[in-house]
């Protein structure tokens, strides 16, 4: 067999896999499956990335068209990982057929590329959250620059997948920001929900302050290198599903290309 035969080979395996794990949340009530347009892709296949690289295209599953100007959607975020506790995580929301959206730090991407590979193998949305979680505002252009493309840099060796969207450490942010972003193509996402997780280690509190916040349309931040938030990921999509919600990507979310540069919350 050629290297060609066997990378189309491993490449047709790879869109069965999409096919077998590519269902959306069986949690929201009312949300039929016929409405989902459960497009199967490149969907995992980490062996493929790392034979291809960047070259043919990300690891990563295309988002699915969910229409969340009529559905019910929010958005999970998690950021600061990978860290070893994520893969709790991942089995948390695999469990559930729940997307959510990893924002990772450089360095942790680096030391954990297994983890890395794994996010978007089961379909959930990777993007940049600097390479050290540096504060943005205070670095000058190069600095700033040289934070996210090692980023990106770290997440594409691990996993074949160049993240398109980029979540400033502490929501962070000011022009000079914008126009590093702007011009390394890349939206800034920021968040509408922030239950202080990492200042408050107590899973109910994180629970509470998530179902309360929660609206349509929303980015949800939380952060997936402490255990008590990891704790309080059931209850909340229980409680969510409950309400109506589905659990999607960034990307998912907004259903259109963002503008480089440009600071988004919510939908
Ligand atoms: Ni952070």
């Amino acid at each position: 067999m050629s290297v060609r035969q066997a990378l189309v080979r491993r490449g047709a395996a790879a869109v069965a896999v999409a096919a077998a794990c590519g269902a959306v949340s069986t949690m929201a009530p009312g949300l039929a499956a016929g409405k989902l347009d459960l497009a199967a892709g490149r969907h995992g296949a980490p062996q493929q990335a790392q034979l291809l690289g960047a070259q043919r295209g990300p690891a990563a599953a295309p988002p699915r068209k969910i229409n969340c100007a009529k559905v019910k959607c929010i958005a999970l975020t998690f950021d600061d990982g990978p860290v070893s506790g994520t893969d709790k995580l991942l089995k948390i929301l695999a469990k559930r057929h729940v997307r959510a959206t990893f924002f990772l730090v450089g360095q942790n991407a680096k030391a954990h590329p297994d983890l890395v590979r794994k996010e978007l193998a089961a379909g959930h949305e990777v993007g940049n959250h600097s390479y050290t979680h540096a504060d943005l505002t205070r670095l000058s252009s190069a600095g700033i620059k040289s934070e996210i493309t090692k980023t990106q840099t770290a997440i594409r060796k691990a996993s074949g997948f160049t993240p398109h969207l980029l979540r400033p450490p502490y929501g962070s942010t000011n022009s000079r920001v914008a126009a590093v972003t702007k011009r390394l193509g890349m939206p800034q996402i920021i968040w509408a929900v922030d239950p202080l997780d990492w200042r408050d280690r107590n899973s109910a509190t994180v629970e509470r302050r998530v179902i309360k916040a929660a609206r349509p349309g929303y980015i949800v931040l939380m952060h997936d290198i402490h255990p008590t938030t990891v704790n309080a990921v059931p209850t909340i999509l229980s409680r969510l599903a409950a309400k109506g919600y589905v659990f999607v990507t960034v990307s998912e979310l907004f259903g259109r290309p963002l503008k480089p540069g440009k600071t988004y919350a919510h939908r």
